[in-house]
């Protein structure tokens, strides 16, 4: 089966067919994880509803480093009483955008280390988007050695080293099928199986040779399936470490 460790169906791109894609498209494609995750207070509670919904749904609350500026005062109690939903199973996704800084610097970082530090409070793993961050978010996870995911990886070998010498796991999705992929294939080669999550980010980064479509968590079988090739290894080895790994991580 296909677990989707990382994906927004909250997205406005499936507000014309969002019912029929999670009710009955993702079960058929052999779908039988997803975790949506928040990017602010409003969608962290569409993806709290999602759960609701759905059984095979869970949800990641959190406010990303997009958000930041907009999110207003830091009021750890909003984010908690999120977190304490049945069904949310991580603080997400938070960290740092650095590509394109639609918030400031410094209230990315503030935002970042305090939601680090209430995940660790109400134990729960986190989830971090770093882009074009990777000495300040390095940083701040050795500093803290939260449980968790460095999604949608775009570091090299050494920064993967890094990650996984705090026990962290790395978040693997459709950059790895691209035309150009040279140091996320190198990266996909050196991880051990015990420490990748499968992840689609979807509706965006939708792999080869879907360009240009609305992603989805099926896509997951085409990057799997070159992951695999990449490691020697059969999908469906690949597919049932990457689900035992997500299971084991989120407590599901
Ligand atoms: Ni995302």
């Amino acid at each position: 089966m296909i677990f989707d460790s990382h994906a927004h169906y909250d997205s406005h791109k499936f507000d014309e067919d969002r019912d029929e894609v999670l009710s009955s498209f993702l079960p058929a494609h052999d779908v039988g994880c997803v975790i949506n995750c928040g990017s602010d207070f409003a969608s962290s509670e569409f993806s709290l509803r999602l759960a609701e919904q759905y059984d095979y749904i869970y949800a990641a609350v959190g406010v990303h480093p997009h958000e930041a500026e907009e999110a207003g005062e830091w009021n750890p109690q909003r984010l908690k009483d999120l977190a304490a939903h049945p069904k949310c199973v991580a603080i997400g996704e938070i960290g740092l955008d650095y590509h394109y800084d639609f918030s400031p610097r410094g209230v990315q970082k503030e935002w970042f280390e305090r939601q680090i530090l209430l995940a660790q409070e109400v134990n729960l793993p986190i989830i971090v988007h770093d882009r074009e961050a990777h000495a300040d978010t390095w940083e701040r996870l050795k500093a803290h050695r939260p449980r968790g995911v460095v999604h949608c990886f775009s570091g090299s070998v050494e920064m993967a080293r890094d990650i996984l010498s705090l026990g962290m796991y790395v978040g693997l999705g459709g950059a790895v099928t691209f035309n150009n992929a040279k140091t996320p294939v190198e990266v996909a080669a050196y991880l051990p199986l015990d420490r990748i999550l499968l992840e689609t980010d979807c509706p965006y980064m939708t792999p080869v040779p879907y360009r240009g479509q609305r992603c989805d968590s099926s896509h997951i079988a085409v990057t799997a399936r070159r992951i695999a090739e990449i490691k020697g290894i059969s999908v469906e080895e690949l597919l049932t470490a990457a689900e035992q790994n997500a299971r084991e991580l989120f407590g599901i």
